[in-house]
């Protein structure tokens, strides 16, 4: 279906009318922290079906249930345990998605047809505002088209989804940049599924009970089954071919230089620039920068033209962590490591 897709801002009035839509089971593009969200009534099988469709997302990827406050938790899901509380505590509102076994008022489309739900109560004002005018917990993936990058601006959500969808709020560029963290629990322990803002290191001053699910950094081979379904899938791909090389600066600039070819580009960090001839975009310096900056960067890329892309791996620690697995997916797990 086409839609004429409205526009709206962050104003107070802006906000109802995104809200009335919502309560009228239509989908509505929402700003948060991390990235955009493509948002629906979570309760509503008719909203969260047009979800799938505006992003052509298979439907055994389950959506992430946003809340604006704890209590709304109750309807959502069932048996929380006690970790759960203390990481809801320290973390939200945040970039932290936590699934937990699901409650039967939560329709078997917004969870991917399984038993549990991922909740997370976000950061951003703007869109906890615009659940609490709606009154009902909204299912929200990225709102980004299946596959592509995520989008960290209102630009990107409008080039996504514009005519696919009945409206966008723009909330200006998203501060964190990447998705947030999602964990599972098992007893007392804690499994990340999807490193993000939370990272393990921030986890670990709650618990030592904590460990990386073995997707976050390995490919899956067909017919796996992966904890956390969105894992298998090819994600965050510009249209250019990507290759992660790591490596220390000297060895990625003689790689780069011996396999030069046309519409190579390089992606690298900020200090990098000055020191190579090629053509290259920076993606940030610290962790947490290269977070906020890769999305919007791997976007332009494709403006630029790109057919091959060199990008400079990231540290594998904090922050770190979710970027490196962002990127090696936008890599399809192709990567060359120089001693
Ligand atoms: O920051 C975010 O998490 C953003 C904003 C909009 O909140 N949302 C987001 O949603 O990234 P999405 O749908 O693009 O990614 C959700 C991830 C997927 O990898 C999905 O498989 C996983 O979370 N997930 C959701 N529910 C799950 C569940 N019940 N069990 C395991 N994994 C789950
Ligand atoms: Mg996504």
């Amino acid at each position: 279906m086409l839609y004429d897709t409205l526009c709206l801002s962050s104003s107070d009035e802006d906000l109802k009318k995104a809200a009335i839509l919502l309560q009228n089971g239509k989908v509505v593009a929402i700003p948060t922290e991390t990235v955009y969200g493509l948002a629906g009534n979570a309760f509503d099988e008719g909203a969260v079906e047009d979800i799938f469709k505006a992003k052509g997302r298979p439907s055994d990827n389950p959506l992430i249930v946003h809340i604006s406050d704890f209590d709304m938790i109750r309807n959502i899901a069932v048996d929380i345990p006690p970790i759960a509380i203390s990481l809801a505590n320290k973390f939200w509102p945040g970039p932290l998605t936590m699934v937990l076994k699901k409650s039967d008022n939560i329709p078997s489309i917004t969870s991917g047809g399984l038993d549990t739900v991922g909740v997370r109560m976000p950061e951003s004002v703007v869109a906890r505002k615009i659940i609490e005018l709606c009154g009902n917990p909204l299912a929200a993936p990225s709102a980004n088209l299946s596959g592509s990058p995520s989008p960290t601006t209102f630009n990107h959500v409008r080039d996504d989804m514009m005519g696919r969808i009945p409206a966008i709020v723009d909330g200006g560029d998203c501060s964190v940049g990447i998705e947030s963290t999602v964990v599972a629990f098992d007893g007392d322990s804690v499994r990340i599924l999807r490193p993000g803002y939370i990272s393990l290191e921030d986890i670990l001053t709650v618990t030592d009970k904590v460990e990386i699910d073995k997707a976050v950094l390995e490919g899956i081979t067909d017919g796996e089954i992966v904890a956390s379904p969105g894992m298998k899938y090819k994600h965050y791909s510009p249209k250019a071919k990507v290759l992660l090389i790591e490596s220390d600066f000297e060895s990625f600039s003689e790689f780069a230089t011996e396999n030069n070819k046309d519409g190579l580009y390089l992606l690298v960090f900020d200090e990098d620039v000055k020191r190579l001839e090629l053509p290259c975009i920076s993606y940030g310096g610290t962790d947490k920068e290269q977070a906020k900056e890769l999305f919007a960067k791997l976007r332009e890329l494709d403006n630029l033209g790109a057919e091959i892309v060199y990008a400079r791996a990231p540290k594998k620690n904090g922050v770190g962590l979710a970027v490196y697995n962002r990127l090696i997916r936008a890599a399809g797990f192709e990567v060359i490591t120089i001693e």
